[in-house]
C-alpha cells in the first residue's frame, strides 16, 4: 500500500475550501432527475449533461474532485477528451462509484445491505487504469419503527470496511459513506442517536480491517430532523448536533469529512455547512460532496435546452462557489439573492 500517495490524494480532496461534486447517479437515478425537466435519459443526454457540469469555466477553483458513474468514466467531452483526463488536467480528481446499490437485507424487512464486493478488486484495477484515484460506496440506514437494527448497521459497516481495504490496496482513496436517511418523521434527537451508533460501528469495523485512516474521506449525513417531522431543527441546531456527533467518533487522523446533501435544499445544505465551519477550529477539514444540492439549480436552468447550456453552467458555478465559501465558514444566506 502506498500510504504517501493515498494520504496526498485524500488531502487534496478536502483541502483549500474545495469540495466534491457527486455526479455518479446510476442510470435509473439520472432518469428520475431528467424526468423533472422532461428530458429523455439517453446515453448522449447523460453525456451532455455531465459535460455541462465538468466544463463549467472556473468551477475547478471550488471543486476538488468529481464522482463518476461506470458509464461516465468511459465517456468523453464533445472534443473527444475522456472525462477523467479532462478533469485531472484541471486538478479535479476523478472518482468512481463502485457499490452496486442497496438491496433488501434478507430477514430484516425495511432494511438494506449495500452490495458490490464480488469482483471489486478487478473492477478497482480497471478504474485505476481509467484514471480514478478515489471511490465511493454508500451504505443506507433508514430510521423507522424498530429500525435500524444492530445487525443491519454492523453488516453495512463490514461492507464499508471491506470495500475501503480493497480500495487502499489498489491505490484508491475510499470515500466511506454511511448515510442515515432524512426521509422519516423522526426528530433531530433520534437522528443524532442513530448517527452516533452508526459512526461508532463504522469506525470499529474500519479499525478491525486495518484501514489507513489518513488515506480515506468520510461522507456522512448531517444530524437533522426527518423531512416529515413537524418539528424542524434550526440551522444552528443542525450544525451543533452534527459537529458534536462527528467529534465523538471521527479520529483526527481522518483528513476530511465531506457531507452528502441527502434531500436538503441547496441553500439549506450550504448554510448548515457554513455554520459548522464558522463555529471554530475542527480536527478535520469539513466540506461538501453534494449531488442534488450542487446540481438542482443547474439542471433546472438548463432544462435540456441547447440555448440554455451557459445558463446551466452559470447556476452550477454559483452553487460551487457558495459551497466553497461555506467550507471556509464565510457564506451568508443573503448571498443567495445576490447570486440569483
Ligand atoms: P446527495 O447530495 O444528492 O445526497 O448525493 C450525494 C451522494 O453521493 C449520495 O451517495
Amino acid at each position: 500500500m502506498n500510504t504517501t500517495e493515498l494520504a496526498a490524494t485524500a488531502q487534496a480532496m478536502v483541502a483549500g475550501k474545495r469540495g466534491i461534486l457527486a455526479a455518479d447517479e446510476s442510470t435509473s437515478t439520472i432518469a428520475k432527475r431528467f424526468a423533472s425537466i422532461k428530458l429523455e435519459s439517453t446515453q448522449e443526454n447523460r453525456r451532455l449533461y455531465r459535460e455541462l457540469l465538468f466544463t463549467t469555466a472556473g468551477a475547478a477553483e471550488y471543486i476538488s474532485g468529481v464522482i463518476l458513474y461506470d458509464e461516465t468514466i468511459r465517456q468523453k467531452t464533445s472534443d473527444g477528451v475522456p472525462f477523467p483526463a479532462y478533469l485531472a488536467d484541471r486538478k479535479m480528481i476523478p472518482g468512481i462509484k463502485v457499490d452496486t446499490g442497496a438491496k433488501p437485507l434478507a430477514g430484516f424487512p425495511g432494511e438494506t445491505i449495500t452490495e458490490g464486493l464480488d469482483g471489486l478488486r478487478e473492477r478497482l484495477a480497471e478504474y485505476h487504469r481509467l484514471g480514478a484515484r478515489f471511490a465511493k460506496w454508500r451504505a443506507v440506514i433508514d430510521i423507522g419503527a424498530g429500525i435500524p437494527s444492530a445487525y443491519a448497521v454492523a453488516a453495512n459497516a463490514e461492507g464499508l470496511a471491506r470495500y475501503a481495504a480493497l480500495c487502499q490496496e489498489a491505490g484508491i482513496v475510499p470515500i466511506v459513506e454511511p448515510e442515515v436517511l432524512m426521509d422519516g418523521a423522526h426528530g433531530i434527537e433520534r437522528c443524532e442517536e442513530v448517527t452516533n451508533f452508526v459512526l461508532e460501528r463504522v469506525f470499529a469495523h474500519l479499525h478491525a480491517a486495518r484501514i489507513f485512516l489518513e488515506g480515506m474521506v468520510l461522507k456522512p449525513n448531517m444530524v437533522i430532523a426527518g423531512k416529515k417531522c413537524p418539528q424542524q431543527a434550526s440551522a444552528a441546531q443542525v450544525a451543533e448536533a452534527t459537529v458534536r456527533t462527528l467529534k465523538r467518533h471521527v479520529p483526527s487522523a481522518v483528513p476530511g469529512i465531506a457531507f452528502l446533501s441527502g434531500g436538503q435544499s441547496p441553500a439549506e445544505a450550504t448554510h448548515n455547512l457554513s455554520l459548522m465551519n464558522a463555529a471554530g477550529p475542527l480536527p478535520w477539514a469539513l466540506t461538501f460532496s453534494y449531488g442534488r444540492a450542487l446540481q438542482e439549480t443547474a439542471l433546472a436552468a438548463w432544462g435540456g435546452q441547447a440555448a440554455a447550456f451557459a445558463k446551466g453552467q452559470q447556476a452550477f458555478f454559483v452553487r460551487a462557489k457558495l459551497n466553497s465559501m461555506a467550507a471556509g465558514g464565510s457564506y451568508q444566506s443573503s448571498m443567495e439573492s445576490a447570486a440569483a
